[in-house]
């Protein structure tokens, strides 16, 4: 595995590969690998050719008083996993690489980074989405894999892709769990002993959702209001938010019907958590 920290060395080691007709799967991260993470890799790793992976730390998509600094951040274990799991190239760039400028230019898709997570991040999806539209251009992948566990930003991804037509397959990898049910998460670190049991009620109450679907029930408010008060209920969490949406337009459904995403979120002392079911109903 190549470790490069420069745009102009990841081009070149990604433009040669191509030229001798190999294909190049992406996997965009900010760092501090978990199984979920690593499934996306074997993902790329089985599709492609040349799998690369990106560990950046994106300032742009923390708000003024969010955890950027306190991000964790551990290259030498990373490097060691990404070699272990197949990876060819590591990108790993500073910030100045990547803002060697304040950034003028931004990729922003309001309608979709308004609702759920947006309500308290409001700024967050548009450094996602200007982030990931650079790394694109400088990797230029003909597959990038992207984790369902963030629902609303693989919406997002998908429809800028869609919008400025950019030649980018975009695949989604379901989400991975720890035993109990809590999707894996670099900020799952946060939790403390005592806090840890608790945060499985995203978890819980999404599954609580999907049997009441699966029972017949297809009034949103209905379901929406379940998965609310179970984790309202819940000691040491604090709800931001449990709704039922649709999976492209993030928009509330009134009617459970199509491709609909149950989407919650939930504050465990310092950790912001966040977990969602696709689901297809005919
Ligand atoms: P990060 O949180 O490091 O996640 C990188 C990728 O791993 C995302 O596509 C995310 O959805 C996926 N992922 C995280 N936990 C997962 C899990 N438990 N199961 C499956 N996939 C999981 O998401 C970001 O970084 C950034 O916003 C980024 C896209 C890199 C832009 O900065």
């Amino acid at each position: 595995m190549k470790v490069v920290h420069t745009i102009a060395e990841v081009r070149a080691a990604v433009r040669a590969a191509r030229q001798a007709g190999q294909r190049v799967g992406f996997v965009p991260t900010m760092g501090y690998l978990h199984e979920g993470h690593l499934a996306l890799v074997a993902a790329a790793r089985r599709d492609n050719d040349l799998v690369v992976v990106s560990i950046f730390v994106n300032p742009l998509q923390f708000g003024p008083h969010e955890d950027y600094e306190r991000y964790p951040r551990d290259l030498a274990r990373d490097t060691a996993l990404l070699r272990e799991a197949g990876c060819d190239i590591l990108f790993a760039p500073s910030v100045e690489e990547m803002y060697p400028q304040p950034m003028a230019t931004v990729v922003e898709l309001p309608e979709l980074s308004r609702p759920l997570c947006g309500r308290s991040r409001p700024t967050h999806f548009r450094g996602v989405s200007t982030v990931v539209c650079k790394l694109f251009h400088i990797v230029e992948p003909d597959r990038a894999y992207f984790g369902q566990k963030d629902g609303q930003q693989l919406a997002i991804i998908r429809r800028m892709v869609a919008d400025l037509n950019m030649p980018v397959e975009v695949v989604a990898i379901p989400t991975v769990r720890e035993p109990d049910g809590l999707a894996k998460s670099s900020r799952n670190v946060y939790l403390t002993p005592e806090e840890r049991p608790h945060a499985t009620v995203l978890y819980r109450a999404l599954m609580w959702a999907k049997a009441r679907i699966d029972a017949g029930e297809r009034d949103a408010a209905q379901v929406a209001a379940g998965m609310r008060a179970m984790i309202e209920a819940e000691p040491m969490v604090r709800l931001d938010y449990a709704e039922v949406v649709d999976m492209a337009t993030l928009q509330p459904l009134a009617r459970i019907q199509g491709d609909v995403m149950l989407a919650v979120a939930a504050y465990v002392g310092k950790a912001r958590l966040i977990d969602n079911l696709p689901l297809t109903i005919s």
